[in-house]
């Protein structure tokens, strides 16, 4: 499985599209749900997209994406995202497990749709908070803390 893992300034102009592309047919069509996905963080000078290419037509294509926010006292992974015809193969799982070790020596939260909550467990991510309602749609605080293991 090829991952590749770039900073902003990095990306072509097709891979920002096919990025861009599929967080808007997930987040925003798929899940019925008008939020300002682009929120600004996509450039900032630290943060990482990670993806796995999808054999296509010639142009980029994503099979599962993810992104990678420094937060200051640790890192933020979110955008966690499949694309439709590519669900259910581990794809997501081996991104994630790769941004994973990528970061072992920091703390890691993720803002979990509720229903993953068990899925992100499975990575060691423990619930850290209040269940607490993003744009319609539960979600739970988790986080990944190598000092409290
Ligand atoms: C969640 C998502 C990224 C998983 O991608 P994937 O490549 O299919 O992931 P994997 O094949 O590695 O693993 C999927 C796991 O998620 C679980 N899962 C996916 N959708 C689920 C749902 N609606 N409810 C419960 N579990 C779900 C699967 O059961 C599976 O668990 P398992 O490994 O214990 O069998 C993908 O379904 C997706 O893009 N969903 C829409 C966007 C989204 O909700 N992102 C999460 C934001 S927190």
């Amino acid at each position: 499985m090829r991952i590749i893992d770039k900073a902003f300034p990095e990306l072509t102009v097709h891979e920002l599209y096919a990025i861009l592309r599929l967080r808007m047919d997930v987040f925003v069509v798929e899940q019925a749900c008008a939020y300002p996905e682009l929120d600004g963080r996509d450039a900032e000078p630290e943060t990482r997209h990670l993806w796995v290419p999808a054999d296509g037509d010639g142009l980029p294509g994503i099979a599962t994406y993810l992104r990678v926010l420094n937060d200051g006292d640790g890192v933020r992974i979110g955008r966690v995202v499949t694309s439709p015809g590519h669900r259910g193969r581990g794809l997501s799982g081996a991104l994630l497990r790769h941004a994973i070790d990528a970061n072992a020596h920091a703390r890691i939260d993720i803002d979990a749709q509720s229903h993953l909550a068990r899925w992100y467990g499975g990575f060691g991510f423990q619930v850290n908070g209040e269940e607490f309602l993003e744009d319609g749609i539960p979600h739970l605080p988790m986080h990944l803390d190598p000092r409290s293991g």
